[in-house]
């Protein structure tokens, strides 16, 4: 099983950025304790971050074929990009969101995601354990959809 975690603009700057909004967890650190949850689970993790809309887009894209699925918190894109949007519809792969901060108790503009109406679910104001949370719902729905092939 091969998961795909994408991270969108400024996540690399977790750790230094907001600590009071996003904590003091790095990124390397949140995706240090994905991975051996993971693992500890047969499940490959492969980290993509990137600032550049177009190379998250591309990233999304190229997924299909090598990944089971994808975990993505795709920060301040995910109130602005259709583009996003539209790439992990045609993606075709089961999708999760994450955020560290519940946005919904924040600026009014961060209360829509133009992205998760796209995903299967989506996990948020946990912090960077939340995609822990999200690989767990994620595994739950894969396992789901095997045993329903099966029938
Ligand atoms: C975020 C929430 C977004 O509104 C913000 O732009 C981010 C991080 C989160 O994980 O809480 O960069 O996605």
């Amino acid at each position: 099983m091969n998961i795909l975690v994408v991270n969108g603009p400024n996540l690399r700057l977790l750790g230094t950025r907001e600590p009071a909004i996003y904590g003091d967890e790095t990124l390397a650190d949140i995706m240090r304790h994905l991975t051996a949850y993971a693992s500890e689970r047969g499940v490959r993790i492969e980290a993509f971050q990137s600032d550049i809309e177009g190379e998250l887009v591309d990233e999304i894209g190229a997924a299909w074929g090598s990944y089971d699925g994808i975990i993505i918190n795709p920060a301040a894109y995910t109130h602005t990009s259709v583009a996003i949007r539209d790439a992990i519809k045609a993606c075709r792969l089961p999708t999760v969101e994450v955020h560290l901060s519940n946005t919904h108790t924040r600026e009014v503009f961060r209360h829509t995601s133009l992205t998760v109406p796209v995903c299967i679910g989506q996990v948020m104001g946990f912090g960077g354990h939340g995609y822990v949370l999200a690989l767990d719902g994620l595994l739950r729905h894969l396992e789901t959809i095997k045993q329903e092939r099966i029938k």
